[in-house]
């Protein structure tokens, strides 16, 4: 079984960059527009028996680029692929992982079982948004973590002065790993959210006074969280050399 790396529009710089790493090429595939703006796509080489590694962010544009990575399974598995491995470095709607209020759609749960449905057997994504997530996946889960990765290129810390910052109540599992491998102490920062670009903070738990916060969160949309965050520690004290 040959391995084939095929990859959609999302990011042709990482696309680039995975296949020179691995010293392989990206499979030639066309993708374009009927005029009313329905997504096509056309894998111009053969994938009969091959294991293919599909590369594709569900990241912003979502709609189109999820369209697109369910166009090219769907295409793997009609032209014969023997097995079809989504890799999905930023999982988008993620964060759709429950339900606050009553009547919430579980988008994690949607686009998980819409993958599987287009013949995605196995998902290599990063970091997710909750390790609880793992449970929505009908396909088989490989669940990276960047944090040895991102943790090297921090370089070890300057003194035992710095403190790790869950902006909030979602991120303190991250924030706990963080001050495991950097032997640092954690705070949480009190955050409700009020709609999809507010926030509000309530104070600090944990001692931050006079620490230099390292603020740690799986995603970045608007900012916010982590504006409101480093309101709230440098109101709490902490000291302005902020790493995010
Ligand atoms: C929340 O659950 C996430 O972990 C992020 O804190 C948040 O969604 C980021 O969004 P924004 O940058 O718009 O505050």
């Amino acid at each position: 079984m040959h391995r084939l790396l095929l990859a959609g529009s999302a990011n042709p710089d990482l696309a680039a960059r995975t296949a020179e790493a691995l010293g392989a090429g990206l499979a030639v595939r066309e993708l374009t527009r009927f005029p009313d703006g329905e997504i096509h796509v056309d894998i111009r080489e053969s994938v009969r028996d091959a294991d293919v590694y599909l590369l594709q962010a569900t990241a912003p544009p979502i709609e189109s680029n999820l369209l697109e990575l369910l166009l090219l399974s769907d295409a793997c598995r009609r032209g014969g692929a023997a097995r079809v491995t989504g890799v999905i470095p930023y999982f988008g709607y993620a964060r759709q992982d429950r339900r606050a209020t009553g009547r919430e759609a579980v988008g994690a749960k949607v686009l998980a079982q819409a993958l599987s449905g287009a013949g995605i057997e196995r998902i290599v994504t990063i970091d997710l948004h909750s390790a609880g997530l793992e449970g929505v996946f009908p396909s088989a889960l490989e669940h990276l973590t960047a944090l040895p990765t991102l943790a090297a290129a921090l370089g070890p810390p300057k003194d035992a002065l710095g403190v790790v910052v869950s902006p909030d109540a979602g991120a303190i599992k991250l924030a706990e790993r963080w001050g495991r491998r950097l032997a640092l102490p954690v705070a949480l920062v009190h955050k409700t959210r009020l709609t999809g670009d507010a926030v509000a903070t309530h104070g600090v738990a944990g001692d931050v006074r006079g620490r230099r916060p390292l603020v740690v969160d799986d995603m970045i949309s608007t900012g916010g969280t982590l504006a409101a965050a480093i309101g709230a520690l440098l109101e709490a004290g902490a000291e302005p050399e902020v790493t995010v």
